[in-house]
């Protein structure tokens, strides 16, 4: 099966195109945990980190996993570059385009920016999240964490709690669950659960000890306030009285797993204790990502 040129979602990832990722993740993972020394299959590429908004787990994980494959490695951030001096998005991308990185990996506070990418460039392009509206590797890694803990996804009941509205990590994760067949759900306050959510065949959950006694896991979200998702709240208090993770939560459900993409608001969406119990798969998630970055950077590098 031949895998796409680029990444701007999962949307329209082809179900084999998500196997074979997984299936090449595991080696990797292997690698990860023995310390085994990398192959560079990718010592003759070059690779630039675009990163319009702040990042720590993904942009780390994708420099790490470019390093570890042998590519030639740039690190890009607004800040700092002559974008403060008046030079536009457009005209940003293009002098990167005129680089002819193989990769450009981009992350943007605006939705749509990798289709941009791609349009005016020549690189193959990874969206390393935009906006309100993928973030395709952030699914990739959750699912493959899924699949490790439970085996199979096919029924496994998922809920995505919390800032729905403003999470691209929620759309990401609802497109590839529902291919695997999972059962999915959301749960949050009003506020922030989109109107047409029920059409992407997902059920909602208004409370959140029903949602954590009938699920297999939860998915947590940030509160994202750099989003002015507070708007939409009485107060983070009442956000976290009515909808926080906690060891007394967690007791409605003992075996129930927690996931969270990061970064985490502590004592807002989740407690620390919850946070690093046993229930926990949130720092799994983390060394995954590393994992599912080189399977796929060798996968694209294959066409
Ligand atoms: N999950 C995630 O995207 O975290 P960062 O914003 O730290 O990369």
């Amino acid at each position: 099966m031949n895998f796409p040129h680029h990444l701007t979602g999962l949307r329209n990832l082809e179900i084999e195109n998500f196997k074979e990722i997984f299936k090449l993740a595991e080696v990797y993972k292997k690698k990860i945990l023995n310390k085994t020394p990398f192959e560079r299959k990718l010592k003759d590429k070059s690779v630039i980190n675009l990163f319009f908004e702040d990042s720590t787990r993904t942009r780390t994980s994708f420099e790490l996993a470019e390093k570890k494959l042998g590519m030639d490695v740039v690190n890009f951030s607004s800040s700092g570059s002559s974008l403060s001096k008046g030079e536009s998005f457009l005209d940003t991308l293009k002098n990167i385009g005129s680089m002819k990185f193989d990769y450009i990996v981009i992350r943007s506070q605006e939705s749509g920016t990798p289709a941009v990418c791609i349009k005016h460039t020549a690189s193959k392009v990874i969206n390393a999240g935009d906006g309100i509206n993928e973030h395709p590797t952030q699914g990739l890694l959750d699912l493959f964490t899924l699949i490790e803990e439970f085996g199979s996804l096919k029924n496994l009941k998922v809920c995505i709690v919390g800032n729905i509205s403003h999470s691209r990590v929620a759309l990401s994760d609802i497109f590839a669950l529902r291919k695997f067949n999972a059962n999915v759900s959301v749960c949050g306050p009003l506020s922030f659960i989109p109107a047409c959510i029920e059409g992407l065949g997902v059920d909602v959950y208004i409370n959140i000890d029903e949602a954590v006694k009938n699920n297999d896991v939860l998915i947590v979200l940030r509160v994202q306030t750099e989003r002015d998702a507070v708007s939409l709240l009485p107060s983070l208090n009442e956000y976290s009285k009515h909808y926080g993770i906690n060891s007394d939560r967690l007791n409605l459900n003992p075996g129930i797993k927690i996931m969270h993409p990061g970064p985490v608001n502590i004592n807002v969406e989740i407690d620390h204790k919850a946070a690093v119990s046993e229930n926990s798969l949130i720092f799994d998630q983390v060394t995954n990502g590393l994992a599912v970055k080189c399977a796929l950077f060798e996968l694209m590098n294959e066409l």
